[in-house]
């Protein structure tokens, strides 16, 4: 890789460790602004109750019939059960447990116990009117050491999950892999070993097996840009190197796991779709100049190109694999046939939006817009439209399903116990507007899941960011609809704004 990208790269993933230190040391003075700036403009997370949102203005946008208004959430973040029934380490126990990785030394241990509350968290589901869960299945639930035979209590658990929801009328929509790699596999390489892609294969037809007539929607790897740029280029999660050589090496070995968990699902015989889930972030030019057009493409590709033209077009983009260089590792690691796997068809499109990217001739990134509690999410509805019709544009049309989107929020309940979440409203009613207009515009997208259902353990970020519809008291595990989740009630039961 050119030093320059690595250069950018770094420099906008460092942003993501470092934000929520620099708003509590009040430097970040872009951040501390945009933060306020959000406040005027959306309401802001702190301003004062207001009525039930029942009475909001009806704007007259309808959603498609059947729209799978949903939320999401993963396994390791709110499971907790560290040590039951029979499951193996992960990554991110070693990681969270090491001094020093995480905010105040937070770890998944408990997390939002979910796994023994799991039949209350779906009343709350059913209460919300949900119609779709993405939920994500832990590999070291299932298979301690990631590899041999499936923990049969580990499956138990995602059964009793998935009856549950289909008992109360919600569709399920499994996640194979959400970071949490078996730490045996991390000892033998983890994603830089090219075997982890035929185990994660192995792993996935099991889960097919036990629990593939009852689940309609599969995807197999949760952002794997995040992985590559977080978990190997800062090194702010997960496995916590920092490695450019390895991570984009990381890349291939992730987007190969896809390829060939997709061919595991239809070996199996079971009849569910599948697809990947992508965090996609549209990269504009900063200014008018050629150098920021010509930045911002290169940007682009390693953004979304990397992901989207391996899976849709069977090859990885050429400015990308010319950047990094002929004798990479990537470069080496890719056999005769990996993109024929990488490229088996897929049912479906799961996108991920936060945020857009700003670049500039020299190849930094700015902030133009409001950022949120996150200082990398600069809030940016516009983006979502952009990034489902630029998708529909290049890749054709092939269903899409949003399955994260969301905002943190300074939540704390209020005097009557209330928890008051205005931002997150005005946050979540912009990019239903903008997807909607997508709709509109012709992009076939089915499904919308706000991330998340409820707070829980925002990995490096520990549990002080705050990103749930539920607000959950830590010290009590007690569950509180917020505002947020009120509002969104009655979108789902409006079908619309
Ligand atoms: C996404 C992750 C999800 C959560 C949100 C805030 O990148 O997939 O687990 O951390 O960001």
């Amino acid at each position: 890789m050119s030093l320059l990208t690595r250069r950018r790269l770094l420099r906008r993933a460092a942003l993501s460790a470092s934000a929520a230190g620099a708003v509590r040391t009040g430097l970040a003075g872009a951040t501390a602004a945009g933060v306020a700036a959000t406040t005027t403009a959306l309401g802001g997370c702190d301003s004062p109750p207001e009525r039930r949102t029942d009475s909001e203005p009806d704007r007259g946008l309808r959603f498609p019939p059947n729209f799978g208004w949903g939320a999401a959430t993963s396994a390791y973040q709110i499971e907790g059960a560290a040590k039951e029934d029979g499951r193996g380490e992960s990554v991110w126990d070693t990681f969270s447990r090491t001094p020093g990785r995480t905010r105040n030394g937070d770890t998944g241990d408990v997390a939002a116990d979910h796994y023994h509350r799991y039949a209350q968290d779906l009343d709350l589901m059913r209460d919300l009117g949900l119609r779709s869960y993405r939920f994500s299945i832990s590999w070291p639930r299932i298979q301690a050491d990631g590899a041999g035979r499936p923990n049969q209590r580990g499956l138990d658990f995602y059964r009793r999950i998935v009856d549950g929801l289909h008992e109360r009328g919600i569709a399920p929509m499994a996640t194979l892999f959400h970071w949490d790699l078996p730490q045996a596999l991390q000892d033998h390489g983890g994603w830089e070993n090219r075997d982890t892609a035929e185990r994660f294969a192995d792993y996935a037809d099991a889960v097919f097996r036990a629990l593939g007539e009852r689940v309609p929607v599969w995807l197999t790897i949760n952002e794997p840009k995040t992985v590559v740029q977080n978990g190997y280029l800062t090194g702010h999660h997960a496995p916590g190197h920092r490695d450019p050589a390895a991570a984009y090496l990381v890349a291939h070995h992730l987007q190969l796991a896809h390829g060939l968990a997709v061919q595991a699902l239809r070996a199996s015989g079971v009849p569910g779709r599948i697809g990947p889930a992508l965090n996609l972030h549209p990269c504009y030019p900063a200014d008018e100049t050629a150098e920021a057009a010509a930045a911002a493409r290169l940007y682009d590709g390693y953004e979304n190109r990397l992901y989207l033209d391996s899976v849709f077009k069977g090859e990885y983009p050429r400015d990308v694999l010319a950047d990094l260089g002929p004798g990479s590792r990537m470069a080496r690691g890719i056999r005769d046939g990996d993109l024929k796997i990488i490229s088996s068809p897929v049912d479906l499109l799961a996108v991920q939006y936060y945020t857009p990217i700003y670049v500039t001739g020299s190849g930094d990134t700015i902030q133009k817009w409001p950022t949120s509690e996150a200082g990398w999410q600069q809030i940016y509805p516009e983006g979502l439209y952009d990034t489902l019709t630029r998708v529909t544009r290049d890749y054709g049309r092939v269903p899409i399903t949003i399955t994260e989107n969301g905002l943190p929020c300074p939540d704390a309940p209020g005097p009557d116990g209330t928890v008051d979440d205005a931002g997150r409203v005005a946050f979540l009613r912009d990019h239903f507007a903008a997807a909607h207009r997508a709709i509109r515009d012709g992009v076939p997208l089915e499904s919308y899941h706000v991330w998340s259902l409820m707070d829980n353990f925002e990995w490096n970020e520990g549990y002080e960011e705050r990103w749930g519809l539920i607000y959950v008291d830590y010290p009590t595990q007690r569950r509180v609809f917020k505002r947020s989740a009120h509002w969104y009630r009655d979108v789902i039961r409006r079908n619309g704004l």
